[in-house]
């Protein structure tokens, strides 16, 4: 089966081409240096640009894969959840492509895609999807806009286990680099210069560390980086200690996010940890996950960098396994989902 799939939920135009678990092509055009003129995601222009952007990158999709519109068997989209406006281009465009066509189309959960990424690892040629190691996980799904911990049962079927209570991790990272100057989003920047800091310089509040459910909280930790900062003004002067800061901050958001990842896994006698989402291209926290599940026992997967962040791939390979096992195809007026919660 040829499937076409497309992502617009936030701030990314991705279109994707996948044939029976390979990704032939995907292409991601990103529109991160818009947005950081205004600080953050401004959702009227995120839709102005995925209309602006849809149709060539669904073209140079089709080249990349050598496959013409008429060789495609299926047309997937993200319904939910996301940027109303966002969701709207690609979803409405992915219809339109499948009534054309008269071929199925298929609406995905964002974050249900995401639970699937870490399976697509790199081929011979290819990224590919490869189920056949398939095993009962908890996955950590850890972006700007969400962290969760799920349960996958098995394939298709899960149960989310917690999710934050206010800031995604993501956002913690954005927000806290925004007091110190940095560009947004800050993650990636923290990242680097957290390499160069010592992460016990100062001691910030792990939230719900020890709570007993498998919930998150960064919004405390952002409060104590501001206070931080008030009474401590004179350390963004100093580029050491900014680095520090950096890597201080840092350790607080991956402790809690692997103690309680670990912790929900073993509760639930899984055997394997799973994680993606835009925060776990960050190294520490590939690093310490990657340590503690060795310590643990457990088996590892985490999403290939370039499939940590949104895009069309993952969107187009979970479309797939779902047509294989029969799930009921997505009407072609079906509208977008933007609160959609995963269940
Ligand atoms: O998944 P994603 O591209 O978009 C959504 O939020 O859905 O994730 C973007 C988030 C931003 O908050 C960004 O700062 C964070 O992922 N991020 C990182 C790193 N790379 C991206 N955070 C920490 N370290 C990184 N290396
Ligand atoms: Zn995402």
């Amino acid at each position: 089966m040829t499937l076409l799939a497309i992502e617009t939920s936030c701030d990314e135009t991705s279109a994707a081409i996948v044939r029976d678990g390979f990704v032939l092509s995907n292409t991601v055009s990103s529109q991160v240096a818009l947005h950081a003129e205004y600080g953050g995601v401004v959702p009227e222009l995120a839709a102005r640009e995925h209309l602006k952007n849809l149709l060539p990158v669904v073209r140079s999709v089709l080249g990349d894969a050598k496959v013409t519109a008429n060789q495609l068997d299926a047309v997937a989209a993200t319904l939910g959840p996301g940027l109303p406006t966002a969701l709207l281009v690609g979803l409405k465009a992915a219809q339109a492509v499948a009534f054309a066509l008269r071929k199925p189309f298929v609406g995905i959960h964002h974050h249900e895609a995401h639970l699937y990424s870490p399976w697509i690892g790199r081929g011979d040629h290819s990224l590919v999807a490869n189920f056949s190691d398939f095993q009962p996980n908890v996955s950590l799904i850890v972006s700007g806009g969400h962290t969760l911990l799920v349960l996958v049962e098995k394939e298709l079927k899960h149960r989310v286990l917690g999710s934050t209570i206010d800031d995604a991790a993501g956002e913690c990272f954005d927000k806290t680099g925004k007091m110190m100057g940095l560009a947004y989003p800050a993650g990636p920047e923290i990242d680097r210069l957290a390499e160069q800091g010592s992460p016990k310089a100062f001691d910030f509040p792990r939230p719900l560390l020890h709570d007993a459910s498998d919930d998150f909280s960064f919004s405390g930790l952002k409060t104590s980086v501001r206070y931080f900062l008030r009474d401590n003004p004179a350390i963004l002067d100093d580029s050491q200690k900014i680095c520090d800061l950096c890597a201080s901050i840092q350790a607080a958001i991956v402790e809690v996010l692997v103690a309680k990842t670990i912790r929900a896994a073993r509760r639930r006698n899984v055997r394997c940890i799973t994680a993606s989402g835009g925060v776990t291209c960050n190294r520490a926290l590939r690093q310490e996950l990657a340590l503690a599940c060795k310590k643990n026992g457990f088996a590892l997967r985490l999403a290939e960098k370039s499939l940590c962040t949104d895009n069309a791939a993952m969107i187009g390979i979970l479309a797939e396994r779902k047509l294989a096992q029969k799930v009921p195809t997505t009407g072609l007026d079906e509208d977008i989902k933007p609160g959609w919660e995963l269940a």
